[in-house]
């Protein structure tokens, strides 16, 4: 039903139809076919050329490994409360480009020259999930007994108060 509303656009336009529909799962109904989302402007670590469905794709991922929605990165615009996904009002948005260039330099230049003929591709992919796990702040690890077994009660650490 969507594509016969898009056939008379344009094939860009087609592709970022798929956007607001996206988007709107986090706020009110919005008007997808009257309000195509704007082209990226603001793109300093993803490719520019990054075609939207890969984009919200990436975003989706980043959104579900940190157990957050869009607007934990996102600032709300103030008069239409749409997200105003251009904006770098929120300091998570900086935080998170750092991650995105450090998971794309750990695979690149390091785990990209593994020698492991067991490990398949996604073995040897770092994502924002091998880390964060639906953590906004990835838990602290102390480690398991050689058994397998946990720390015992009494030794258990101080939990990180967040
Ligand atoms: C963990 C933080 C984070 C979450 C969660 C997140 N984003 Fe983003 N988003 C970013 C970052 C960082 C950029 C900029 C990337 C760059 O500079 O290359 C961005 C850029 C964008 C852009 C391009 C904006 C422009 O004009 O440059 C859109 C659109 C977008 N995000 C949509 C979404 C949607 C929709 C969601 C929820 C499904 C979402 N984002 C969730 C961090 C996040
Ligand atoms: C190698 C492990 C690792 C990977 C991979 C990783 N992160 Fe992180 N992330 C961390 C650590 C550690 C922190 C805490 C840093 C700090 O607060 O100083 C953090 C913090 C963050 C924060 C700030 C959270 C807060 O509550 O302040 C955001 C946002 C974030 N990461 C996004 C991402 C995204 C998006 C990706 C994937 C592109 C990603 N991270 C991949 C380890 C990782």
């Amino acid at each position: 039903m969507q594509r016969s509303l898009a056939a008379g656009l344009i094939a860009t336009a087609l592709a970022l139809s798929t956007l607001p529909s996206f988007a709107q799962d986090a706020q009110t109904a919005a008007k997808p076919a009257h309000r195509p989302m704007p082209k990226p402007s603001n793109l300093q670590v993803l490719p520019k050329d990054i075609s939207s469905p890969d984009l919200i794709a990436a975003m989706r991922s980043y959104s579900k490994a940190l157990g957050v929605e869009c607007e934990f990165c996102h600032s709300e615009d103030p008069q239409t409360h749409r997200p105003n996904f251009a904006s770098d009002a929120k300091e998570d948005k900086g935080i998170a480009r750092i991650m995105i260039s450090m998971t794309q330099e750990i695979n690149q230049k390091y785990l990209s020259t593994v020698k492991d003929p067991d490990a398949t591709p996604a073995d040897k992919t770092v994502t924002c999930g091998t880390c964060h796990r639906g953590n906004t702040m990835p838990a602290q690890f102390f480690g398991a007994a050689p058994g397998g077994e946990m720390h015992h009660e009494g030794e258990a650490p101080p939990a990180k108060s967040e």
